[in-house]
């Protein structure tokens, strides 16, 4: 007979949504209570938080003194559009993408803004090929598919005698995995991923080169105000320095502060970058061991370290969607995972957040129930 027994451990946090994620260990909000709230964010005490959220972002990160970092509106979203809409167009244009985030800057190249773009693009679980990218075109990607699971492998050749910008979306990257900064010249994230930040504001981080482009190419489309990076020509270069386009929330300023406070407190990246390891790890170990389960990502080399999707490989399963489902449900119900249902465009299966913010030993605790889940789900489904 089929063991049922609910595993005796449970998460003691059982959020491992992929955004927003798990808030940092021990996060309370009293934690915010230096917020300058009901203070404009122009004031001297707003622009010096702004101001810090973007010097401690640079020193965490490792980011050069030769890149600019902005805030600005929208989210991770916002800051990729941002560049699309204001760089692209110059030049020719390659789109990488091999999940439904990438897809969607794949749109927004061909449908919106119409560009003659040359589309390279993976199925869920692969990536393209690096090495076969015109990098002398302007090439958007993804480093991270959040929805996949799939980023891009560690030591990726991207040239340093680029013709063309690199444009890329590292939000459920950045803080997780070592970003090559000198051979990325446009690179977006969003507070509320491997920090356990809240949403509404994205991070432009700059290389010269898309700085150049901002100045040297007016693209003939229409720009709203918040994409404007620039005045007669020159970077307005307050937007770098906390003078945000419209108004922040520093509320959630004051939560991506505390964030960064407690990334330096454990020792900066190289121990953010080992906590997702180890929690990717958990998860890996654990389904190595098993014959029902497995990675979504092909290659181990491309295999994510924070969005790790999975997928049940029993024959026995009838219905691979409401299977998935109906786990997730179960998990959610007995209080030990919750948001763990893969992206509606991905796959079915599940996606185990494993970001920076979530604890190893609950990534450890979840796996037996999701062994219970499976188990139970197939027993009824018998
Ligand atoms: C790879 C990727 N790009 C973009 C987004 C959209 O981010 P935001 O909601 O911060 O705009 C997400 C959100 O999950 C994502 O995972």
């Amino acid at each position: 007979m089929t063991d049922l027994t609910l595993p005796a451990t449970r998460p003691v946090n059982p959020r491992f949504s992929s955004g927003p994620c798990a808030k940092l260990p021990g996060y309370a909000l009293d934690m915010l209570s230096d917020a300058p709230l009901g203070r404009s964010h122009r004031a001297a005490v707003g622009k010096a938080r702004l101001k810090r959220a973007i010097d401690q972002t640079r020193k965490v990160l490792n980011i050069p003194n030769t890149h600019r970092i902005g805030i600005v509106p929208a989210s991770d979203t916002g800051a990729v559009e941002m560049a699309m809409w204001s760089m692209l167009g110059a030049r020719p244009v390659q789109m990488l993408a091999w999940e439904s985030f990438g897809e969607g800057w794949v749109t927004d190249a061909v449908k919106q803004l119409k560009l003659d773009a040359k589309v390279s693009k993976a199925g869920y679980g692969e990536i393209v090929d690096f090495a076969a990218v015109d990098f002398d075109r302007d090439v958007v990607f993804t480093w991270n598919g959040t929805t996949s699971g799939v980023r891009v492998a560690p030591g990726t050749e991207i040239p340093a005698n680029r013709a063309g910008l690199t444009i890329c979306d590292a939000t459920s990257a950045a803080f997780a995995m070592d970003l090559p900064w000198d051979r990325l010249d446009v690179t977006t994230f969003s507070w509320q991923k491997v920090l356990g930040g809240e949403g509404g504001h994205g991070m432009l981080v700059l290389g010269p080169r898309a700085v150049e482009r901002l100045e040297s190419y007016v693209p003939d489309r229409p720009l709203p105000k918040i994409f404007r990076m620039t005045k007669g020509g020159k970077l307005i270069e307050g937007i770098f320095e906390g003078e945000t386009i419209n108004t922040p929330s520093m509320l959630a300023v004051e939560d991506y502060l505390v964030a960064l406070d407690w990334a330096e407190r454990i020792g900066g990246l190289p121990a953010l970058i080992a906590r997702a390891d180890a929690n990717a790890g958990a998860v890996r170990d654990f389904i190595a061991a098993r014959d029902w389960i497995a990675d979504l990502a092909v290659d181990p080399a491309t295999a994510s370290t924070t969005s790790v999707c999975l997928q049940f490989t029993d024959p026995a399963i009838k219905d691979g969607a409401a299977f998935a489902k109906a786990v997730a449900k179960r998990l959610e119900k007995e209080g030990v995972a919750l948001d763990i249902g893969a992206y509606r465009d991905a796959p079915p299966g599940l996606r185990i957040w494993c970001g920076s913010t979530v604890e190893t030993a609950d990534v450890a605790a979840l796996m037996p129930w999701v062994e219970w889940a499976y188990r139970s789900e197939l027993a009824a489904q018998a």
